[in-house]
């Protein structure tokens, strides 16, 4: 008896993820389940000088697709959080607390504060804990989101579901003249790709071919809920598209081609919406694309495959079953679905052209001239490291991989490099085998070049995260400072490649 309970504790509580060896027979597949998924909006918190908000880290149950109940973290909700709006020129204090059964942190990915507030790795929260950091907010509008970073957990607690939207508003900017009716006109999106056993628990995986490529699985869930369906008004509909899944890359498009137009980056809005037919994230990215539905018509929004791997793309299909699967095509060139829009004719949308000109784009870095230059080169290999064994394939795979950037996986106690406020830089960031989603800390930077192509700014904004396959230069500055004690990181955002080192410290004084 008590054995059992013990059991029966560890398998709906303690793991809210299985991290198994065991390769799931029978992948539970939400195809067969009605359509009738709708679009979950997680609910805002507004926060400022006056509101404080509130997060708890809870161990629950969520529903991703019909009545099937799945073992899931989340901060405030059974899985994710709610999407927190900051203000430009305000301090607002969050209060973080954990009750769930391991340690955690709550980062604010892609918001300028100092590495004290940030909730890297070192910020931990231990169960039963509480953080409350003040965070100065002064930077442009823009979509960021949150997420636990407890070091080499970081993967299973975000697949879990400890993350969440951080919408930074600025009060003072012009209008810009996009939809911002939250959940009406504007719609924030949180794609992630996920895998399911049975009885409904969520399966994941980092060992082996899941460590190296990074894990990929076959559901697409949007906020939460497997390919749901949006109601949406006959006009201009604003999305903020994150890509919150741990290594999948998206390359988005409409299943009849339209023409839409990104108007924001990670970091802030573009100074000029920009027309296209599909548009990549890779895992952390996000963008604000605005989408005509004045036509009346149904539309799913698709996704071509992920072929980055360090295989070049030519990944068996054990491989595959083992990562957690691929979703099904859905159309003769092998798009799959991620969700499908619907139009409601009796929502009505606040914007009707799209501005020529979005004001209150942050405008190209004047920074002057960058006084150093540094390099990074993102390193997966085996034994290259010194410690391998040159053991290079089968089951031994995934502990020889040895995962770091200049030759050193991460080291919690060990400063990579300093950097001083306001001092522009130059990195130049190399991949080897595959393409690595490069993000740094506590600012937003400008991609200079890619490949050796100069990257217009108009189009790429700035950023916090970047793809880099193959050698990618950013010119990045600090303006809030970081200590030893709480450095910021810069790392892959595949997380299984994060979690095995691939990420490095940094202090800024
Ligand atoms: Cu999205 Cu180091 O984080
Ligand atoms: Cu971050
Ligand atoms: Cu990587």
């Amino acid at each position: 008896m008590k054995r059992r309970q013990l059991l029966g504790t560890t398998a709906t509580v303690g793991a809210a993820v299985i991290g198994a060896h065991a390769i799931p027979h029978k992948a539970w597949a939400a195809s067969s389940l009605s359509r009738s998924n709708a679009l979950p909006i997680p609910p805002v918190m507004v926060v400022n000088n006056q509101a404080h908000g509130e997060l708890t880290a809870i161990e629950s149950s969520h529903a991703f697709s019909g009545e099937r109940q799945s073992p899931t973290l989340g901060y405030n909700q059974s899985y994710l959080g709610p999407t927190i709006r900051v203000r430009r020129g305000e301090t607002t204090r969050l209060k973080v607390t954990n009750k769930t059964k391991n340690a955690i942190t709550t980062h604010w990915h892609g918001l300028h504060v100092e590495g004290e507030v940030d909730g890297g790795p070192h910020s931990d929260i231990a169960p039963g804990q509480t953080w409350a950091p003040a965070l100065r907010v002064d930077q442009p509008a823009a979509t960021l989101w949150y997420h636990s970073h407890i070091h080499g957990q970081t993967a299973k607690q975000v697949y879990s579901g400890l993350a969440g939207l951080m919408i930074v508003d600025d009060p003072r900017a012009p209008s810009t003249g996009l939809p911002e009716t939250y959940g009406l006109d504007d719609i924030p999106l949180i794609v992630q790709d996920r895998a399911f056993l049975a009885d409904g628990t969520l399966y994941y995986s980092n060992r082996g071919p899941a460590l190296m490529h990074g894990f990929r699985a076959s559901e697409i869930a949007v906020n939460g809920a497997i390919r749901p369906q949006a109601q949406v008004p006959a006009g201009l509909v604003r999305l903020r598209i994150l890509n919150g899944s741990n290594a999948r890359i998206y390359t988005f498009s409409f299943e009849d081609d339209r023409t839409f137009h990104q108007v924001a980056s990670e970091a802030g809005l573009l100074a000029t919406p920009i027309a296209m037919r599909s548009i990549q994230l890779a895992p952390a990215e996000r963008a604000e694309i605005v989408v005509n539905f004045t036509n009346g018509q149904a539309v799913r929004l698709l996704s071509t495959g992920d072929t980055n791997s360090p295989m070049g793309g030519m990944m068996s299909r054990g491989m595959l079953h083992e990562l957690g699967g691929s979703p099904a095509a859905v159309t003769s060139d092998g798009r799959f679905e991620i969700m499908r829009f619907g139009v409601d004719a009796s929502k009505f949308s606040s914007v009707t052209e799209l501005p020529k000109w979005i004001a209150g784009a942050p405008l190209l870095p004047d920074w002057g001239k960058p006084v150093r230059r540094r390099d990074f080169s993102l390193d997966m290999g085996m034994g290259m490291m010194g410690r391998g064994r040159g053991a290079m394939m089968g089951r031994g795979m995934g502990k020889m991989m040895a995962m770091g950037i200049n030759g050193k996986p991460m080291a919690m106690d060990r400063i990579d490099l300093t950097a001083r406020v306001n001092e522009p830089e130059i990195w130049r960031v190399v991949s080897s085998q595959m393409a690595h989603s490069f993000h740094v800390h506590g600012t937003s930077f400008q991609v200079l070049s890619i490949n050796g192509q100069p990257q217009p700014f108009e189009q790429t904004g700035m950023k916090d995260v970047v793809l880099v396959d193959g050698e990618v230069e950013l010119l990045i500055r600090f303006t809030r400072k970081a200590s030893k004690e709480f450095p910021f990181m810069y790392h892959c955002h595949l997380l299984e490649h994060e979690d095995a080192g691939m990420m490095g410290q940094f202090t800024v004084q």
